[in-house]
């Protein structure tokens, strides 16, 4: 399963080919694990991220209030609410430590 989507991730970054040749995997991961509740711009305006009332990572206060190691540990761990139910998953399967600060990395650019 892991190997497929690396593969799918392969090809069509072979696909893409040029005009994508700045994107970082870490904006596949994105768009393909994230973007449903965070937004692909990051603002959370999605369907999803609307019920889940997710943060809009383009504010700068809303930025500062998160720390790297956090927003590292809430990617692999996932979040629960105070009477831990679950308001999203653990990611630790599916990416790779270096991929989840990537994915950090790449919350901090939304920064507006
Ligand atoms: C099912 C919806 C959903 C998906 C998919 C999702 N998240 Fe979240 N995420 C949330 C919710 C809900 C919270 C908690 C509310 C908040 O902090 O905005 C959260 C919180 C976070 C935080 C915590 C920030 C802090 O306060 O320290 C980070 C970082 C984060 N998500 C990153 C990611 C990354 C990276 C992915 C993809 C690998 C992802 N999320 C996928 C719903 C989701």
């Amino acid at each position: 399963m892991k190997l497929d989507v690396k593969l799918i991730l392969a090809g069509s970054a072979l696909m893409a080919g040029a005009a994508l040749a700045l994107a970082a995997p870490a904006a596949e991961n994105w768009e393909n694990h994230c973007a449903k509740c965070h937004g692909a711009d990051g603002k959370g305006q999605t369907k999803a991220g609307k019920k889940l009332n997710v943060k809009d990572y383009t504010d700068a206060k809303v930025q500062a209030e998160m720390k790297d190691a956090d927003m590292n540990k809430a990617t692999a761990e996932g979040v629960v609410d105070k009477n831990g139910k679950e308001r999203m998953k653990a990611y630790k399967d599916e990416l790779s430590a270096e991929e989840i600060k990537e994915l950090t990395a790449y919350i901090r650019k939304f920064k507006s």
